[in-house]
């Protein structure tokens, strides 16, 4: 009986000290408000950005030239015409970025001269459209992977409360089967839209590991949420820009990407 009692007291005081131990190693649990002003704060330093948002693994900061074409899009002085123009721009330096981002191997090459040791991507790359604005954006990328497939989802943002509406999908046969898959998103506003198109592709067998999602401006609203609910995708962007006012819309923003960019504004 006694030596009963000293192993349940033993068992006792081994899962306080593992319990212990567990909240001092854990990390602080931050309200989301706080998180949004960290992610706020350290738009410009990619290490805490990093930690605060995992799936932003590339460094935000702007170059001069983006920043350049981003202060065209955004000013509402921009007509349709040069608004097109600079997006494909805007997307070519895009793709830029989130080529760094994929896997690639060396390769061995004969030039008219020489052996030569170069690089290409590791694997197949397929194409995700949000319609309407993932599809300006599509083109610009297709341009760059002329080889790789195209699925595309309509979700339509409801104009009052924000929230996505399910209209259309039309997927690859392939989308399943391990290839990168590039969803084009311009605008990363809520996050609703990009939740509700990954939600979908993972019902159909898309592992979460093999999404990168390439976006021309993000709020860290939308950032945060995507991280929390799929914390093994990666997110590609532009600008990084301050919050969303009250009715969702991006600050400073550009206004509706899909009214600038296809004139139904
Ligand atoms: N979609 C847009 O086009 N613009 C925003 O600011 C937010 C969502």
């Amino acid at each position: 009986m006694k030596v009963k009692a000293q192993a349940i007291l033993f068992v006792i005081m081994m899962t306080l000290s593992y319990c212990c131990s567990a909240l001092e190693s854990a990390q602080p649990i931050l309200p989301s408000s706080e998180v949004l002003t960290l992610i706020q704060a350290n738009r410009d330093n990619p290490e805490t950005l990093a930690k605060l948002l995992p799936i932003v693994s590339h460094p935000i900061k702007s170059s001069h030239y983006e920043q350049i074409l981003m202060t065209q899009l955004r000013d509402q002085k921009t007509d349709t015409k040069n608004f097109r123009e600079l997006s494909k721009k805007i997307g070519t330096l895009l793709v830029n970025k989130v080529v760094e981002c994929l896997a690639a191997k060396n390769v061995n090459i004969n030039t008219p001269v020489s052996r030569f040791q170069g690089l290409e991507l590791n694997g197949n790359i397929e194409l995700v459209s949000i319609m309407r604005s993932g599809d300006a954006l599509v083109d610009t990328f297709i341009n760059h992977f002329p080889k790789a497939k195209v699925s595309k989802i309509l979700v339509q943002r409801d104009e009052k409360t924000a929230k996505p509406n399910f209209q259309y999908m039309k997927l690859t046969p392939t989308i399943a089967q391990g290839n990168q898959i590039i969803i084009t998103e311009p605008m990363i506003a809520t996050g609703g839209s990009l939740d509700m198109a990954i939600s979908l592709l993972k019902e159909k067998g898309v592992k979460e590991e093999n999404i990168l999602v390439a976006s021309i401006c993000a709020a860290p609203e939308g950032l945060l949420h995507l991280n929390t609910k799929f914390p093994k995708i990666k997110i590609v962007m532009t600008a990084l820009d301050e919050k969303l006012n009250d009715k969702k819309y991006i600050v400073p923003g550009l206004g509706d990407f899909g009214d600038r960019y296809f004139g139904t504004h």
